[in-house]
């Protein structure tokens, strides 16, 4: 059995009842042949030509695989190719250039649509500008925007000159943003003055002036005008007005460099078990590959299609499902500045009415709070247009999946219940729409050419019905190649606990654990280290605990992940306090901020409770499991070993109404 630490608070117990594709779904599916599984089984790893076979290659690729310095795989290694490339200059040369690349919808009901044709011309004079600033090839660019088009325009002008993109989500805070730039070495910076958030003028350009005080490095920064009049801001030395670039470099072209497959296309950072976020790598051919490919066999996207993902594009959904995937497909991809709630809670379903949404693809979060605001909202528009729906980045249970299912789907769209990571890169587990039978709760099986197992402490497969470690018996295409911080630590997070490098036998360790099914359809029930996914989003505990230590009066912290109907998860912290502090509001608040101010308004706690001591064991370690299970109400095991059992009574009655 698992050793249980924190995992599964949303986790569906049981999967509902199945259903089956429908068939007005299956007659025009991309991928309908159930015989892939087999193919691909036997045509492994060559059956992930299929993935590759929809990029276009500058040098085509000979060797699929090359696995003899595994866990450091290669994928189509001797190819090369450029991503911006892929996802615009082909389709002008199809003759699609009139055709809509991305039609955003902003804040305030403003839009824009961009033809590929103008996506191509921004991110040539974008890519010019940046060249003359200096960004040379493999340079690290990092881009701290919001929703707004010129974020997917700047990541394809990177891709276009070859310098990798670090991109981070808007809403984390200057510190965050300085911890990744240090790590990254990042000598660039794109942000913008400000954006607007619910009704008001956020600033960001000053988080992203208090981010440079602390970096050693001299940093190039662009800002995007976004607000205008509503924010009036100064430029000082090194900054530069993105739309004044846009000018000065007005009509030139920049042809695209070819990169190898396996050259850095982007560094994603993530909440890892540490303090410290892990710089995922990906790579150009074999992530692009995976993400086309899912987008097309998963997500069912055609060119023609309007697809929508409502996902932020600074974290990896965004990435490979809002912009690389389908913008390689040539498809029309929506991209929104605003919340599902504003100005009215059918805000989304007027979206897809307006703009005749094929596709739309979103968090099971989301989908709790369309459930818990009612059908009401979706029922004021005309939905028909839609054929496939999806979720990503935590367990949905049946109930959300099935009100999901009728009220927005009118039970004629398939649902995909798309398991993956940052460090995945793609889709990894999921039903295939045209084929599979779909199980509300279940992810369904890993994608053909995957190998997905669920293991127990010793890497023995578990028995279907029971929980265990989820892992990856196999390498895939769009797999993170090392983290920037270096390999070692790729190898310890991901690697060494489940393989056997003697035997050649490597197996990829996800962090979460899941259940398989007789059939092979797997559940997923959650994180089984320090990280808690709060409405979809990775946080790492122990970074938030980190900024609750460093509060003046603060003695100790445990940070916990407590079941929420919203968020799935929020964020609990415990704390005791040295003598002459106590729970006075002062304390409370400087805890919030500083985990605002640390991490970002993303990581905020719903409960704060503060505790004379907290529990420990005979060795001094904090006993978090304990914590968590009490946060949620369960019941405790034994806490005999503890060394002041006392005190989880104290904390029982103290939580209960909170
Ligand atoms: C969780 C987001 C259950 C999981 C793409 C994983 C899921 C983490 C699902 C990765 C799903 C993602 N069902 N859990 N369909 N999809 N997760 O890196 O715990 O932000 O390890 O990538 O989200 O989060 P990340």
């Amino acid at each position: 059995m698992v050793d249980r630490n924190g995992w599964g608070r949303d986790r569906p117990v049981l999967t509902g009842s199945p259903h089956s594709p429908p068939s007005s779904f299956v007659e025009q599916a991309n991928v309908t042949d159930p015989g892939i599984y087999e193919t691909f089984e036997e045509q492994w790893p060559e059956c992930w030509e299929r993935a590759a076979d929809l990029l276009s290659w500058d040098r085509p690729y000979e060797t699929v695989l090359e696995d003899d310095d595994a866990p450091f795989y290669r994928w189509f290694s001797d190819g090369s190719l450029n991503a911006s490339a892929n996802c615009l200059d082909r389709h002008l040369e199809a003759g699609r250039k009139t055709h809509t690349a991305i039609r955003w919808e902003g804040k305030h009901g403003e839009r824009e649509t961009y033809t590929y044709r103008d996506l191509y011309v921004a991110v040539n004079e974008f890519a010019a500008a940046l060249r003359d600033l200096g960004v040379e090839e493999d340079d690290v660019v990092t881009i701290y925007l919001p929703m707004i088009p010129e974020l997917p325009i700047a990541m394809l002008a990177c891709a276009r000159i070859g310098a990798p993109h670090s991109v981070v989500f808007a809403g984390l805070s200057a510190d965050a943003l300085a911890t990744r730039m240090d790590a990254a070495d990042s000598e660039f910076l794109l942000t913008c003055d400000g954006y607007y958030r619910r009704g008001d003028a956020f600033n960001q350009k000053s988080k992203a002036d208090n981010a440079q005080l602390k970096l050693d490095q001299d940093v190039r920064t662009v800002v995007v005008d976004r607000l205008g009049d509503d924010l009036p801001h100064v430029l000082g030395d090194d900054e530069h007005d993105y739309h004044d670039l846009l000018e000065t470099f007005g009509g030139e072209t920049v042809d695209p460099v070819p990169r190898d497959a396996e050259d850095m296309l982007f560094l994603m950072y993530t909440s890892g078990t540490t303090g410290e976020p892990k710089g995922v790598v990906h790579t150009t051919g074999g992530y692009l590959a995976h993400a086309a490919w899912t987008t097309h066999a998963v997500l069912d996207v055609k060119p023609e299609d309007t697809y929508w993902c409502a996902a932020d594009i600074g974290w990896i959904t965004g990435h490979s499902y809002i912009v690389y995937g389908p913008l390689a497909l040539g498809t029309t991809t929506v991209m929104y500045e605003g919340t599902p709630d504003y100005p009215d809670r059918d805000r989304l379903w007027e979206i897809v009415d307006r703009n005749a949404v094929d596709i739309f693809y979103t968090a099971p979060t989301a989908v709790r709070a369309f459930m818990k605001w009612g059908a009401k909202y979706p029922e004021r528009h005309d939905l028909s247009s839609l054929r496939l729906l999806g979720t990503v980045g935590e367990p949905i249970s049946p109930r959300p999946w099935q009100w999901y299912y009728e009220h927005i789907g009118d039970e004629r769209c398939p649902v995909v219940d798309t398991w993956w990571q940052t460090e995945t890169g793609a889709v990894t587990i999921s039903t295939l729409p045209g084929i599979d039978e779909m199980k509300p709760g279940a992810a369904g099986p890993g994608l053909p050419g995957t190998d997905a197992r669920i293991v127990d402490d010793d890497g023995i497969e578990v028995d279907p019905g029971e929980s265990g470690y989820l892992t990856l018996a196999r390498p895939w295409p769009g797999m993170a190649r090392t983290l920037y911080d270096g390999d070692e630590r790729f190898r310890t997070e991901y690697w060494d606990r489940f393989s056997d490098p003697d035997d050649d036998e490597w197996r990829y360790f996800s962090g979460d654990a899941a259940r398989v099914d007789e059939d092979g359809y797997i559940t997923v029930l959650g994180r089984v280290d320090d990280v808690i996914n709060v409405a979809g989003r990775r946080l790492s505990t122990t970074e938030i605990e980190s900024a609750v230590t460093d509060v003046g009066g603060v003695a100790e912290a445990a940070v916990v992940g407590r079941s929420s109907e919203t968020n799935g998860t929020d964020v609990c912290v415990y704390v005791s306090t040295e003598s002459g502090y106590d729970d006075d509001g002062a304390v409370r608040e400087a805890i919030v901020d500083s985990i605002e101010a640390s991490i970002g308004a993303i990581a905020r706690p719903t409960t704060v409770l503060f505790t004379p001591e907290l529990p420990k064991t005979r060795s001094g370690k904090i006993m978090r499991r304990l914590l968590e299970d009490v946060a949620n109400g369960e019941e405790l095991g034994d806490t005999s070993a503890l060394r002041n059992p006392e005190i989880i009574g104290e904390i029982q009655a103290e939580i209960h109404d909170r």
